[in-house]
């Protein structure tokens, strides 16, 4: 990851939290005309798919194909609904200031947009993935607490434990990869989903991955995938489950996981409670390490 001293030959502005100016006007057509090609592309996509509190943020938030979103517009609506704000960063932030931001309700949002040859995959985050990914659920009042109080237990789980590898998994699991299971089916909310097409067909319809019902510990046990779909995806039954799940002190929970297993993405344990099996998968156990 960069240093401030690096990214200032770019951006002279950065501040000390890493915030730039987003500099909205200088976005050239061609890059509005790349974030409203993904736009619509997502749009139909997730019809059907992506679950109602996320399309309801779509729409709280104000978020249209004709252009990216200027961040200051968007931080009003967002901030009428729950307070949030969205900052622009360049990209990735070291984790300490990451978890400064959430803590604080300000959501680091990188300022750049892909190229057009990379309207399917991007390493780095860009406007669309953190914008059009993470924003809308922002606008959900439970997500809104849950993503401060992930901020917040960042901090500890860095200061106070050295147990950030196992919480950035629970992140990983909800907020990037989450799943939920409601009366009309199994729709995503997690924004590494909404904002791929091809992970969005793939986590509702595949019979390939496993899904699992959200367990926090199971969770914060289980490595993760960065270079490909997942094998697995955790299921909650409403962001009030979630939330009840992680809003309580983790120190026993971080205790407990300095031994014991660790398992792999794929991997399907007896004391799962499966939604779906994936066909790849077998239950055992057998697979656990560590
Ligand atoms: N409850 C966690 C702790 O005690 C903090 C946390 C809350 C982490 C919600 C993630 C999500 O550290
Ligand atoms: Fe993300």
């Amino acid at each position: 990851m960069p240093t401030l001293d690096e990214l200032r030959i770019k951006h002279p502005e950065i501040r000390a939290d890493f915030t730039i100016d987003q500099n909205w006007d200088r976005y050239s057509a061609a890059e509005h005309g790349i974030w409203r090609t993904l736009y619509r592309r997502q749009a139909d996509v997730l019809r059907g798919r992506a679950c109602d509190e996320f399309l309801d943020g779509v729409k709280k938030c104000g978020l249209v194909a004709d252009r990216i979103p200027d961040f200051e517009r968007l931080s009003e609506d967002l901030r009428k609904a729950t307070g949030w704000v969205v900052v622009a960063v360049p990209s990735l932030v070291p984790d300490d200031i990451f978890f400064d931001h959430l803590a604080n309700r300000r959501f680091p949002a990188g300022q750049f947009i892909r190229r057009a040859d990379q309207l399917d995959y991007i390493e780095e985050p860009d406007v669309f993935h953190d914008v059009f990914g993470h924003v809308p659920m922002l606008a959900h009042p439970v997500f809104a607490d849950y993503m401060e109080a992930y901020g917040k237990g960042g901090q500890r789980a860095v200061a106070e434990f050295g147990m950030l590898k196992n919480l950035a998994r629970l992140y990983w699991y909800t907020v990037e990869f989450g799943l939920i299971a409601k009366p009309e089916g199994m729709r995503i909310y997690g924004s590494g989903i909404v904002s791929s097409r091809a992970e969005s067909i793939y986590a509702v319809e595949s019979k390939s991955p496993n899904r699992v019902h959200f367990d926090l510990e199971r969770v914060m046990r289980t490595d993760y995938r960065i270079d490909d779909f997942q094998e697995s995806y955790f299921v909650i039954s409403s962001f009030d489950e979630l939330f009840e799940q992680t809003y309580k002190d983790f120190a026993p929970l971080y205790a407990r996981l300095k031994s014991g297993p660790t398992y792999r993405p794929g991997d399907v344990l007896a004391s799962d409670r499966v939604h779906m099996l994936g066909n790849r998968s077998y239950i055992g156990g057998s697979h656990a390490v560590g």
